[in-house]
């Protein structure tokens, strides 16, 4: 299905032929565009940027690349195609037709769930908002764009489900989330990592790496929903995905990759000395990775969960490539083995039912992908000859949701005194002084080729074009 771009709202779901639906987001479009204005990068209206837009569904070929004005960019509905005669791949329904439209005992599952995910969509660019003014370089500067304007779009992709399948219900929900804004002390943002301020590009980056990949692993999970209308915009939103991360994985490669060459140029490694380079010391990107690391693992929930059951049992929400990865997607029987606080500053193993440990199983595929970065960004350190290794604290460290929330860790997950804790925190995730510094190095570079002195340049620019191109016009 081809999107017709010459209607209001761009769209493969032949939205003309559905007057009512077609005239309801047509309502809230204006809406949207007033939140755009307001607490999108508003300083940036005029600027013209390199972005892309979507013109089809399929991997290939999939996106056009053109100058935009970004309150021009053509946000739209767009779902991936069918698969044809689609069963569902896992709970208790396993094997029958998917679904077109919402059960009705299952309609304020989905509501939740559908919320839930839309509202994290335009909260990231309101934590963003201001991050233009500091960027390190016209190409990073596009990228951070590129990335809202696909947060908005994911926005548009949550709200179009809402519209067309909850009802009045759904209306209202796309209202609030508009209405909700990250950080807001009376209206805040449904989930806590949301509402804090990325002011400063090294949390940018780490927020794509850590943060966007939750959203990955959110969206892989959905995309295998029963609910066909909904794992079929989650396929989509994952195509615009992978370049978020793709943002934060090399974006932290050239943090390392600068990092690296100060190291060989001053001739050490000590912290102090990288930092009057103005470079960013090792020991403060591994704080950054353990703050934002533990703050997105909460992102996936309790390690014991009913919600996550029935939301399995019911076909709601499956495993990330629950088709490839997994040989029983019933899991009526299997159990599942967790280490959890005794309560006495040990450790209890406890099993429960697979399906209570939903959460849990999605938390450790996320874990898995986040190590590849770390992998690649301390072959870059081995290579040039240092004995440092970056590493990602343990899953119990620092949590606020789940079993281990208060339960005072080291980075290792071993429990130890509050006071212990709450001493040595400081050099484990950014104190004070760290982000002093890094709020130092947010100095804007907006010549076309030219990287702030924290930042190495990237291997190659945006879609063929060299790294020197003027990726943003400011006006
Ligand atoms: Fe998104
Ligand atoms: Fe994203």
């Amino acid at each position: 299905m081809s999107i017709n771009y010459s209607e209001k709202i761009p769209n493969n779901v032949d939205l003309a032929n559905d007057k009512t639906l077609q005239r309801a987001l047509e309502h809230w479009q204006p809406r949207f565009l007033d939140w755009w204005r307001e607490m999108g990068p508003n300083d940036f209206a005029s600027a013209d940027v390199y972005l892309r837009t979507a013109v089809g569904v399929d991997a290939q070929g999939w996106a056009n690349y053109g100058t935009v004005k970004m309150p021009d960019y053509r946000w739209g509905i767009f779902l991936a195609d069918p698969t044809p005669d689609r069963t569902i791949g896992f709970g208790d329904s396993f094997g029958q037709p998917v679904w077109q439209q919402v059960p009705g005992e299952f309609r304020s599952q989905f509501r939740r769930l559908i919320v839930t995910q839309g509202d994290t969509e335009p909260a990231s660019v309101e934590q963003q908002h201001r991050l233009g003014h500091t960027c390190p370089s016209l190409y990073d500067l596009r990228n951070l764009f590129q990335i809202n304007v696909e947060e908005g779009r994911h926005l548009w992709a949550m709200v179009y489900l809402l519209h067309a399948y909850f009802g009045r219900d759904g209306r209202e929900e796309a209202e609030e989330l508009l209405a909700r804004h990250s950080g807001d002390v009376d209206k805040p943002r449904i989930l806590g990592t949301f509402n804090e301020p990325i002011s400063d590009w090294l949390s940018f980056l780490c927020f794509t790496y850590f943060t966007d990949r939750d959203g990955k692993f959110q969206l892989k999970s959905l995309a295998e929903s029963s609910f066909d209308p909904l794992a079929r915009t989650c396929r989509f939103m994952l195509t615009e995905e992978a370049h978020h991360m793709f943002v934060g994985e090399t974006g932290l490669a050239r943090v390392v990759k600068r990092t690296l060459e100060v190291m060989k140029e001053t001739g050490t490694d000590d912290p102090e000395a990288i930092r009057r380079q103005g470079a960013v010391d090792l020991p403060l990107l591994q704080r950054y990775l353990n703050f934002w690391f533990s703050s997105s693992l909460d992102l996936f929930g309790s390690e014991v969960s009913s919600n996550a059951a029935s939301s399995f049992a019911n076909g709601i929400k499956g495993r990330p490539d629950e088709t490839t990865q997994y040989q029983d997607h019933v899991c009526a029987e299997a159990n599942r083995e967790l280490d959890l606080p005794d309560g006495q500053g040990g450790l209890k193993k406890e099993t429960v039912g697979m399906r209570n440990a939903m959460n849990e199983v999605l938390r450790e595929a996320y874990v898995k992908d986040c190590e590849i970065g770390l992998k690649r960004w301390n072959m870059q350190i081995k290579r040039a000859g240092y004995g440092f290794e970056l590493k990602l604290p343990s899953n119990r460290f620092r949590r606020a949701i789940g079993a281990w929330t208060n339960v005072p860790t080291d980075l290792d997950g071993k429990v130890i005194g509050r006071e212990e804790f709450d001493r040595r925190l400081p050099d484990w995730t950014p104190s004070a002084s760290d982000r002093t510094y890094v709020k130092s190095l947010m100095q804007r570079v907006a010549e076309p080729g030219r990287m702030a002195g924290w930042i190495a340049p990237p291997d190659r620019g945006i879609n063929n074009l060299a790294v020197d191109y003027e990726y943003v016009r400011l006006a």
